[in-house]
């Protein structure tokens, strides 16, 4: 019997900036369909774990692997082609680029056409479709945060980390796109990493909650035993 490698390991993983150590000693397995929501107070930390992930900011100390091969001492080029799919905070689409030429840059590290990989995110998120030769920086907020979700997308990552998706978007559009990465992980097997505050959103989508608290994981749980928990919600969350 084969056993799987998880698609992201991490080991007392810690980091910061400069001599700032903001993330200490985190630990962190996902596999392949699991949904992890990362949630925490504001400064606690939740974007720099994700950006030394993802070899943005150097580890300080411990390991991240993915897919089975040590990367913790990495840049970040050698994240998408092992199949990790980021959507940072803030979205950062090319404003001046049509959706299609944005979608055709999360597309670099692809061998061969990418016709398949347009199918896909257009098959996920019709919208796109329909606005795709249109400037990025003409789409409402929620339009930009799915054109991110979809450039990342199209490299076809076996996990899509994203820091705050639903920052600064519609209500209605929150929830077209908690329904389509619940999609994408049921039908397509990619492994969820979300950071989020609104609890509703990642209802949708999490199966498990990861609490950071001061750079710390202090707390891992199924995801519904913390939407029952108004005493958990308010000590970590303060709602
Ligand atoms: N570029 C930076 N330089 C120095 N400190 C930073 C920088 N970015 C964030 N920090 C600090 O790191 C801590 C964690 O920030 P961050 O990871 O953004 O938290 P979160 O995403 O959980 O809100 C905060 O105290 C913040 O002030
Ligand atoms: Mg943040």
């Amino acid at each position: 019997m084969v056993t799987q490698k998880p698609v992201l390991d991490i080991r007392g993983l810690s980091g910061g900036y400069g001599k700032l150590r903001v993330v200490d000693g985190v630990d962190m397995t996902i596999s392949e369909n699991e949904a992890i929501g990362l949630i925490g107070r504001n400064g606690s930390g939740k974007t720099t774990l994700l950006k030394i992930i993802m070899g943005l900011l150097p580890a300080q100390t411990g390991s991240i692997s993915i897919a089975g091969e040590d990367l913790s001492r990495k840049g970040a080029w050698t994240r998408c082609p092992r199949g990790i799919g980021y959507v940072p905070q803030g979205r950062l689409v090319f404003p001046r680029l049509s959706v299609e030429d944005n979608l055709a840059l999360g597309a670099t590290s692809v061998k061969g056409k990418i016709s398949d990989s347009y199918e896909s995110v257009y098959e996920l998120f019709p919208v796109l479709h329909a606005i795709r030769t249109r400037r990025a920086g003409a789409l409402s907020g929620g339009q930009q945060q799915i054109l991110a979700i979809g450039r990342a997308l199209m490299s076809k990552p076996k996990l899509l980390i994203l820091d705050e998706p639903t920052e600064g978007i519609q209500p209605s559009i929150i929830i077209e796109i908690a329904e389509s990465l619940k999609r994408l992980s049921r039908e397509s097997g990619v492994a969820l990493l979300v950071v989020e505050q609104r609890l509703d959103f990642l209802n949708r989508v999490a199966d498990h909650a990861h609490i950071m608290d001061r750079g710390s994981i202090v707390e891992r749980l199924p995801f519904d035993e913390l939407s029952r928990s108004p005493e958990l919600q308010q000590k970590y969350l303060g709602v």
